[in-house]
């Protein structure tokens, strides 16, 4: 078979030398990468590294090997078109359509899947004119990813940041896989919640759960893919951010609650993956409790968490919005996932069997998604993004 092949843009910004670690997790997992750097990108990172690492002519004008007609063939045959970084400069130029150098000419011809990576200063991301070309170019079917927030070129932070390459490289991977054009999230806000929350029962201890955070983390990468704004709530999941997904970090269950609640007022969808510790500790002690010889431990109070499943469920922020849980069961996997579904109230449960060996921290997963409707999913065992786009399909046929 022919290997995927894919345009790489690079525009002119500091973060083109990130690029190159994206052109090699390219090269490596077996596409054919065409560098087509603007004259600016040039200043950053030379055509001779471009053309080393890709095995590939580099060129920037529509001028040079004029007979091959570079400036539609590449486009055309290209399977995906990425840029990264995307200035504000390039964003402007593909949001209106101009082609004034090799890049341009390939975004006008491209038919296939376009991913779009910017990174500049905030000031220049936060610019009504940018956010409207952004707007524009994910109207028509462009996924662009939302910047990273953290140190900038100079000594200032914010947004504007490039996300991670291998982040890059994840979403390029997701939206070549699904070899469609419109992302069908596009335009959609989705919620999310990853991990394991810990209740503290002082400084040094608390009670926790097995979960990894990894199911969550591949549904708000495949949600960002599919060109949906992603909120994730990560609690102690110690996992890299994934690229374009807002993450806000929480540790306990009351903690997450929170902020799902707020980020669930305007969500369309929002998927519980979080593992919720059902009770916490009555009282947290402000020092390390001390064992004490010859007396038996005090017993640990607990009390009931809110159910936060339960909650959103019947109290919808947004007519319409979609929510999905998770039921994780050792026994009687979907006698006990529909009672569950009915108790929580929520429109999809995805019900995976879990045991010592089985599902936590592993990079696969097998699960049965029922839907309130009375449907029922099987997804056989395979990696967990498989299961977390069934998950969006399921999602978005109800978004309608
Ligand atoms: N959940 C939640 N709030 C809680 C507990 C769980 O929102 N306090 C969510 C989880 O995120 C998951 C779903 O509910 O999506 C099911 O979690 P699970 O622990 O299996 O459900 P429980 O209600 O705790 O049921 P069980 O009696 O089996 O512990």
């Amino acid at each position: 078979m022919d290997k995927p092949k894919v345009v790489l843009g690079v525009s002119g910004g500091i973060a083109a030398y990130k690029a190159c670690e994206l052109l090699r997790r390219l090269t490596e997992s077996g596409h054919d990468v065409r560098v087509v750097p603007t004259a600016s990108a040039l200043h950053f990172v030379g055509a001779a590294t471009w053309s080393a690492l890709s095995g590939n002519p580099v060129s920037t004008e529509v001028w040079d090997d004029v007979h091959e007609v570079p400036h539609v063939r590449i486009g055309q045959q290209a399977d995906l078109v990425v840029v990264a970084p995307a200035t504000a400069d390039t964003l402007a130029k593909a949001a209106h359509g101009l082609a004034d150098d090799l890049l341009t000419n390939t975004l006008l011809t491209a038919r296939c899947p376009v991913v779009f990576a910017p990174a500049m200063h905030t000031e220049m991301w936060e610019h009504p004119a940018t956010q409207e070309n952004v707007a524009t170019l994910r109207r028509r079917g462009a996924v662009v990813v939302e910047p990273a927030v953290g140190r900038l070129t100079g000594v200032d932070t914010g947004k504007g940041r490039l996300p991670d390459p291998a982040e890059i490289f994840e979403i390029c991977r997701r939206v070549l896989a699904r070899g469609v054009r419109e992302p069908d999230l596009a335009g959609r806000h989705v919620v999310v919640s990853a991990g394991g929350t810990r209740e503290p029962l002082d400084p040094v201890r608390f009670l926790g759960n097995r979960s990894s955070g990894k199911q969550g983390y591949a549904l708000a990468r495949t949600a960002a893919a599919r060109g949906a704004r992603v909120t994730l709530i990560a609690a102690n999941t110690g996992l890299p951010d994934p690229a374009g997904v807002d993450v806000v970090q929480v540790g306990t269950a009351v903690q997450l609650r929170e902020a799902v609640l707020k980020a669930a007022a305007d969500a369309d969808a929002v998927v519980m993956a979080a593992a919720v510790a059902d009770f916490r500790p009555a009282a947290y002690a402000a020092g390390k409790i001390k064992k004490k010889d010859d007396q038996e431990p005090d017993p640990i109070v607990l009390l009931r968490n809110p159910d936060i499943l339960a909650e959103i469920s019947a109290e919808r922020a947004r007519p319409g919005q979609v929510v999905v849980g998770f039921a994780a069961e050792t026994d009687d996997v979907l006698a006990n996932g529909r009672a569950k579904l009915r108790r929580k109230g929520c429109d999809l449960l995805v019900v995976n069997e879990v045991g010592e060996r089985k599902t936590f921290g592993s990079e696969e997963n097998e699960a049965v998604v029922l839907g309130a409707d009375g449907s029922e999913t099987p997804v056989p065992h395979g990696p967990k993004e498989a299961l977390a786009e069934t998950v969006w399909d399921l999602v978005t046929r109800r978004l309608g």
